[in-house]
């Protein structure tokens, strides 16, 4: 005789942040390596329609909190991943002081809720705590070059924080911790007006308007594919440690060559130039010898391949909103 399917026997994943661009994509993952999952979003930044895919999946819940209020979630938990924050530039800068509370308060709420649950906890933390760079790449051990009063602080700072606290549950209270620096990350599900320069482009050149570009073009930035990313995040959350890992692609780009890129896949374009804004870092690369070396990860997704997926996501998505 069969048994019915019963998927509450399944490990179970407290993703904070995931309605959001990387969180759907992970909560998908992690549904499809056999989590039930439970997906914990204020929707600030982030839309139910990222998630709309998966609400008939009975292994999937949504639930609108915010993560600044005290969790309470009743049964097992075998991991807490917290990825509820403002991210994109446009985003933290309109959210300044809710930034701040997400990466400190928040990231303390789900901190606790590991450590009641047992669970492994991994944060989502960002190339940003690097700030300007002094030294490229840039491996884990790197202390940055940060301004902690300039108008990105409240997200650099946010984030500094949340790794200060992630260290310290792992050492005062044995949580199981991990941490992973994203870098630039680019894919569908992106917001068309998020003030990153993947979207910006795309969204311009969709819509005919000329290309923004800061500064003179010569200013580097890397761009890892979602799905890069997350096969980065599970590998972490599996096999890692709880000192930090770089997650983001190792082949730098300048932003003229971005241009390039997108001019290959919708046609010339035009350019007009602005002053680079405040904070705004010249160069920003990962080095991900050790996520190499400890994981065996690396990006394996091309800028022109990942690009047609963004395009035809961003094309979707401008056209639901006419
Ligand atoms: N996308 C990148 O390139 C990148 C780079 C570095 C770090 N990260 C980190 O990855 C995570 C996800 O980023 P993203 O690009 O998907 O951004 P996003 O804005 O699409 O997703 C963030 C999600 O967090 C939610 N959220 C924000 N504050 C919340 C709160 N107080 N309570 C509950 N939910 C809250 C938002 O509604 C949104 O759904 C963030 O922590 C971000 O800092 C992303």
């Amino acid at each position: 005789m069969t048994h019915p399917f019963d998927p509450t026997t399944l490990p179970r994943a407290v993703v904070t942040g995931g309605a959001g661009f990387v969180g759907s994509s992970l909560c998908e993952r992690l549904l499809a390596d056999g989590w039930r999952v439970l997906a914990l979003d204020n929707l600030c930044t982030g839309r139910r329609a990222n998630v709309a895919h998966l609400l008939a999946d009975p292994r999937f819940e949504l639930r609108v909190a915010d993560v600044c209020d005290p969790m309470t979630v009743d049964g097992p938990v075998a991991a807490v991943l917290q990825f509820a924050s403002p991210a994109s530039p446009f985003d933290y800068l309109a959210l300044p002081v809710e930034t701040l509370r997400t990466g400190a308060i928040g990231t303390l709420n789900a901190l606790e809720l590991a450590k009641a649950k047992g669970a492994r906890f991994l944060l989502a933390s960002t190339s940003e705590i690097y700030g300007d760079p002094l030294r490229h790449p840039q491996t884990e051990d790197y202390l940055g070059n940060v301004s902690c009063t300039g108008p990105r602080s409240v997200y650099d700072e946010a984030k500094r924080y949340a790794e200060a606290a992630t260290m310290a549950y792992q050492r005062t209270h044995g949580v199981d911790t991990r941490i992973i620096r994203i870098f630039n990350t680019y894919g569908p599900r992106m917001k068309p007006r998020d003030g990153r320069v993947v979207t910006a482009f795309v969204v311009q050149s969709l819509l005919q308007e000329p290309l923004t570009v800061f500064g003179d073009g010569r200013q580097t930035r890397s761009f890892c594919d979602v799905d890069d990313l997350v096969e980065g995040i599970v590998r972490v959350l599996a096999r890692g440690d709880h000192m930090p890992y770089n997650l983001g692609n190792p082949s730098e780009f300048t932003i003229a060559e971005l241009v390039s890129e997108v001019e290959k896949l919708l046609g010339p374009q035009q350019v007009t130039y602005l002053p680079l804004p405040q904070d705004d870092p010249t160069r920003r690369c990962p080095d991900i010898s050790r996520a190499r070396r400890d994981l065996d990860w690396q990006p394996t997704v091309a800028l022109a391949q990942g690009l047609v997926r963004t395009i035809d996501g961003l094309r979707q998505t401008l056209a639901a909103a006419q």
